[in-house]
């Protein structure tokens, strides 16, 4: 059963941000929308290439390579030329450090 690790700073990710991270050798990016946090995998469903890159609009990260958009929350796509999801995890704040379960 995995357990809850450190990955980051509340710090390191300003509001309306997206930053990469790497625990376990999975890229993770993490975002912050208005001061809550999520977690997915950095990496888009349509060509793989990094979501941290992309931008926050509302509660979806934008794909910066060819638009796609990917609810933060459930990691649904919901803009083309994205079909598949991408994995979301679950994160909790203790102070200032953001876990994560992996
Ligand atoms: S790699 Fe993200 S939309 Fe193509």
């Amino acid at each position: 059963m995995a357990e809850f690790q450190k990955i980051a700073k509340t710090s390191e990710i300003i509001d309306g941000e997206v930053m990469p991270f790497y625990l376990d050798g999975i890229g993770i990016a993490i975002c912050n929308i208005n001061n809550n946090y999520y977690a997915f995998r950095d990496e888009c469903s349509h060509e793989t290439f990094p979501l941290a890159d992309g931008d926050i609009e509302g509660e979806n990260i934008v794909c910066i390579y060819h638009g796609a958009e990917f609810d933060v929350k459930t990691g649904e796509a919901i803009c083309l030329p994205a079909i598949e999801p991408v994995e979301v995890y679950e994160l909790k704040v203790e102070g200032d450090d953001i876990l994560i379960k992996i």
